[in-house]
């Protein structure tokens, strides 16, 4: 689930940090959520001024924005790799590790980050911390919920099934999966926890990205901050 927190502005310059990484001739993944949005934009801007690039989506959501400020996209099978991917996150650790999935696009965002030659984290200071500790997101398949819900709970987890909003019952992907929210509280070892997760039968996909980003920028008041892991 998504936390409202961070300004627009410290968004828009992680975001437009992130884009400025896009060189010509680049395919480029394009990640999910309000902070992606904004690098998104500048891409679009930096297209339009003839820098060639493709675009790789992760959610309807990234493809319908790409399309709208003129991206010219990609799939993963028509090209032979990813230069750069760019994505945001719902928490980051001081070791680049991430809590993805409160927009419920993280089986698509891993599959295009893991494959990028180089993955770069936007996201404004509220998603910092020293340990992760947010609820992880599993996408599952639908017949799958409660038998994974029972594994979850064998892993001392407290799964929830995702609501939709504006919609009866719960949040379906662009996937057609169902989504639970699983609280552990401190996640001391990430690592350990995403093999367990994905050793579950019926889980499509987890929000721990464990060792994937290769650096964060971090939109602040006044600037920047950039890390590098
Ligand atoms: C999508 O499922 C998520 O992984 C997003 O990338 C994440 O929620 C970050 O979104 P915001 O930039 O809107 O916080």
């Amino acid at each position: 689930m998504k936390t409202a927190g961070g300004s627009d502005a410290a968004k828009r310059r992680a975001g437009e940090r992130g884009a400025e990484e896009v060189e010509d001739g680049f395919v480029v993944g394009l990640g999910t959520g309000s902070t992606t949005a904004y690098a998104i934009e500048a891409i679009g801007r930096a297209a339009e001024d003839g820098l060639e690039v493709r675009g790789i989506p992760t959610s309807f959501q990234s493809r319908q924005l790409a399309l709208e400020v003129g991206i010219p996209l990609a799939s993963l099978d028509a090209v032979d790799g990813i230069d750069l991917a760019i994505d945001g996150a719902d928490q980051v650790d001081d070791d680049g590790n991430l809590i993805k999935g409160g927009g419920a696009a993280h089986a698509r965002e891993k599959i295009v980050d893991s494959a990028a030659d180089r993955f770069v984290v936007v996201a404004d200071p509220s998603k910092r911390t020293a340990t992760l500790d947010r609820s992880v997101p599993l996408e599952v398949l639908p017949d799958a919920h409660t038998v994974v819900a029972d594994r979850v709970r064998e892993l001392e987890g407290d799964p929830t099934l995702r609501d939709a909003e504006r919609k009866d019952g719960p949040v379906v992907t662009d996937n057609g999966n169902l989504v639970l929210d699983c609280v552990f509280g401190r996640i001391d070892d990430p690592d350990a926890l995403a093999t367990a997760l994905s050793r579950i039968p019926g889980v499509v996909e987890h929000g721990l990205f464990v060792d994937l980003a290769d650096a964060t920028y971090v939109g602040t008041d006044d600037g920047v901050d950039a890390l590098e892991y």
